[in-house]
């Protein structure tokens, strides 16, 4: 950032659903070793929505913690990331808006591109801080992630929101220097309108991941971004947990750097802990990562860190932040403990049946039973509205 003004996340808070599907349970019905999943992927379990939660709920509900410790006063814009919308025309961020009680003089929009979303939102309120140093943006990654029943990205299914607010002079952490870019036109992943769950090519989108963990690396640099030995840790985009390990592996390859196992693990493994049980948030989960990165280290006051952002499609965005001194002060991990520890565990049969219903789309008036453990509910669905109220 071109600019004396330290601009960055001031406030960050996570929210998942109130149900969770082990992947023991999953292995157990679908006859897998279940080291596949602890092991191979790295995950150990997925978040599952009760009927009433949804990505709504889930960003209102991560979202409410910063307005209560900060207010609601000078929050001039709200940017809602997914890739899982509940609808084509209206943002998600206007029902967050109405449930977090926000002004009318406020501007809400949504964006979209696969799991890179959030980091766009980032930079664009970054950027509104800059031009009005007394703006608040609020900034949410919020989704679900569902593949095809009996998919092999059936195991890699999740849902978390992760809600920033971005200020001048911030609390945890500070944007800095340049963004190393890269999009690539790809059929990795992807969701064509009629379809409620993606299309992907496996092993295709790994390796398209890691194109874009080299060419985003290569244009950092080559904006004379910091070198590798700079940075105390690295948050990648977690679709499951092994693939940060990859992505870093990619990273260091390119760097030029000594493959050293040890180094690997002490740069990533901090920064998993929550995607490995809550699964792939999509837009959410390199801030979920960077939640544990900040949450599970004590050592990073005036360090850098390196975020990797990726979309499949695909866009990807490698960038530093430094952390800023004092931060551990503003964490929120007791919350954050709970919210993953407080989900109810869940067997196969109830998550299949959860998976199989759909919204009823006939334009009469559903309510919705009263499921979620969650502050915010999808109540009910009445001539084609979804109806949102506090729980
Ligand atoms: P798969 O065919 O089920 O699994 O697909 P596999 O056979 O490739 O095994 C996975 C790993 O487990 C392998 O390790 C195996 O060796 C290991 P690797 O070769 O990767 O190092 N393994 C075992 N380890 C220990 N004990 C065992 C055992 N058996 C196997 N017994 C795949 C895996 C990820 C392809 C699948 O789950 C999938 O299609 N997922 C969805 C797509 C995805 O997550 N892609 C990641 C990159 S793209 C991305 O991140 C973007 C995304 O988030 C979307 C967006 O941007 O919107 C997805």
């Amino acid at each position: 950032m071109s600019t004396d003004l330290a601009i960055g996340v001031h406030d960050l808070s996570l929210r998942t659903t109130s149900l969770v599907l082990p992947h023991a349970e999953l292995a157990r019905y679908n006859g897998s070793d279940v080291a596949k999943y602890h092991k191979g992927l790295g995950q150990r379990a997925m978040s599952v929505p009760t009927e009433d939660e949804d990505i709504v709920t889930m960003a209102a509900a991560a979202a409410l913690p910063l307005i209560e410790r900060h207010g609601p006063d000078d929050v001039t814009t709200v940017v809602l990331a997914t890739e899982s919308s509940v609808d084509q025309s209206k943002a998600a961020g206007v029902y967050v808006h109405s449930l977090l009680g926000l002004a009318s003089n406020t501007r809400v929009v949504e964006v979209k591109q696969a799991c890179y979303g959030a980091t766009a939102g980032l930079q664009f309120a970054a950027g509104l801080v800059h031009r009005d140093p007394r703006q608040r943006v609020l900034v949410i990654a919020s989704d679900v992630s569902q593949y095809d029943l009996d998919s092999p990205g059936e195991a890699t299914q999740g849902a978390a929101a992760a809600a920033m607010l971005v200020t001048a002079d911030p609390a945890l952490l500070e944007l800095t220097g340049p963004s190393g870019l890269f999009t690539a036109d790809v059929m990795d992943f992807w969701r064509p309108n009629y379809r409620a769950t993606p299309l992907v090519n496996g092993k295709e989108s790994v390796a398209a991941y890691l194109d874009a963990v080299e060419g985003a690396w290569r244009d950092y640099r080559s904006q004379g971004g910091l070198p590798l030995t700079d940075f105390r840790g690295f948050c990648y985009h977690q679709p499951y947990t092994r693939m940060a390990f990859k992505a870093h592996r990619q990273l260091l390859e390119t760097a030029g750097a000594h493959l050293d196992e040890e180094a690997l693990h002490r740069d990533v493994a901090p920064t998993t802990s929550y995607n490995e049980t809550v699964g792939n948030s999509y837009t959410a989960s390199v801030y979920l990562a960077l939640t544990a990165l900040l949450e599970n280290r004590d050592d990073l006051d005036g360090r850098t860190v390196g975020l990797f952002s990726y979309g499949s499609g695909s866009v990807a965005e490698f960038l530093a932040a430094r952390v800023r001194p004092g931060y551990r002060a503003h964490l929120r991990q007791e919350a954050h403990r709970r919210a993953v520890e407080d989900r109810q565990v869940i067997d196969y049969a109830t998550y299949r049946s959860l998976r199989e219903r759909s919204l009823p789309t006939d334009g009469g008036w559903h309510e919705l039973p009263h499921r979620t453990q969650g502050p915010f509910r999808l109540t009910a669905v009445r001539d084609h509205q979804r109806i949102y109220e506090a729980a």
